[in-house]
């Protein structure tokens, strides 16, 4: 029996991921929490004939902590995308007073109720909510890294569909599967087309459109805020985003021999294999976004070894983006610990 738990399951994100969640036959309870509208959410979703019961979980008051602890008992998958998204004009690090602490919250409950789910935190800004997420965890001693995702898959999404944009006629864009590691946010998101099958594409660009390719993928997020003018950031990309992952884990659990590969916002904790070497490589950060193979257990194996294979001009983006992650990340682990 495989329960999967949304929490801001109402809102812009949490409708889509949650009715992608309900078309998966590997899930049999889903879970809906939200402070608001999820009742409406939960009713209209429980309709639907696939494979999986729904429940929705309101709490009656601030103070009512018995809906959470009830959406997310036995849960072996979590998913947090509440919080306030971006407006024009915001970066992804001015949502953070208001997000960390709806994100500690959030975390306390899942020590409380459900400690060895795998945790996947989409809520902003990610460099320092998984951070709050592990420190969290760790103050209630339940804390297991290989079991901590930050969401990044937007950027690979992003990378992919970018790139064959570029190539219309020759290419999809799920030709591609780009690498982007670092973080999730403005210059933090290193985007690797020297690596794998989009190197060739990527090395016909004058240098220019180089630049502007990159630079698309790390502030790509900006053409959707401004889009909507005011009514939020993505939502549908990343539901999808978000689902892409989830169902990467639950195919993990059960894969026979295959080798599931994803990248994500990880802690470098010596307990992982690679991670050590990893954390060398990006001087000593502990949270980093890098390939990981996922397996029974979460993350399995950091593939570290990618970081010794990027081009010059990858480093020096590498350069700048754990510059701003060590103080995002600081960022995080001081609102826990303060
Ligand atoms: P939204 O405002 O449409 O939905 C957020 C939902 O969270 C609302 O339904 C709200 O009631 C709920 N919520 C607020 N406090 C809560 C709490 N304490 N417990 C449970 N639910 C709570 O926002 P949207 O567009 O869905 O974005 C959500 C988050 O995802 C934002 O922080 C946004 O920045 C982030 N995001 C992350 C991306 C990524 O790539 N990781 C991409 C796009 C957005």
């Amino acid at each position: 029996m495989v329960k999967v738990t949304v929490c801001g399951a109402a809102g812009g994100i949490g409708q889509p991921l949650s009715l992608l969640l309900k078309l998966n036959p590997k899930i049999d309870e889903l879970s809906l929490f939200d402070v608001v509208n999820v009742p409406g959410v939960g009713a209209d979703l429980s309709h639907i004939c696939s494979n999986s019961s729904t429940s929705s979980h309101l709490p009656s008051s601030r103070e009512d902590k018995s809906a959470l602890a009830e959406s997310l008992k036995g849960s072996d998958l979590v998913i947090i995308p509440a919080g306030v998204p971006r407006k024009p004009g915001m970066t992804r690090d001015d949502l953070f007073n208001i997000n960390a602490s709806i994100v500690r919250d959030l975390a306390q409950g899942i020590a409380e109720n459900a400690p060895k789910a795998f945790v996947l935190i989409i809520s902003n800004p990610v460099n320092s909510t998984v951070p709050i997420v592990a420190e969290t965890l760790k103050k209630n001693g339940v804390y297991n890294p290989q079991r901590l995702f930050g969401v990044t898959t937007l950027d690979i999404v992003r990378a992919n569909t970018f790139i064959s944009q570029k190539y219309a006629k020759e290419t999809k864009a799920t030709d591609f599967n780009i690498n982007v590691i670092g973080g999730h946010s403005g210059e933090t998101i290193v985007p690797l087309y020297s690596i794998g099958n989009s190197k060739s594409y990527y090395d016909k660009l004058s240098e220019e459109d180089k630049k502007a390719l990159i630079n698309r993928v790390q502030f790509g997020g900006d053409e959707v805020v401004k889009a909507k003018d005011g009514a939020g950031s993505a939502t549908l990309s990343m539901a999808y985003a978000g689902y892409k992952l989830a169902e990467s884990i639950l195919k993990a659990l059960t894969s026979k021999g295959e080798e599931v590969v994803e990248c994500t916002f990880l802690n470098l904790d010596d307990s992982i294999k690679g991670a050590a070497e990893a954390k060398k490589l990006v001087k000593n950060l502990d949270f980093f976004s890098l390939p990981v193979r996922l397996g029974a257990n979460g993350i399995e194996e950091v593939k570290y070894d990618i970081l010794n294979n990027i081009s010059a001009d990858e480093k020096k983006l590498l350069e700048v983006a754990i510059e701003q992650l060590s103080g995002n990340i600081d960022k995080g682990v001081a609102f826990i610990k303060k």
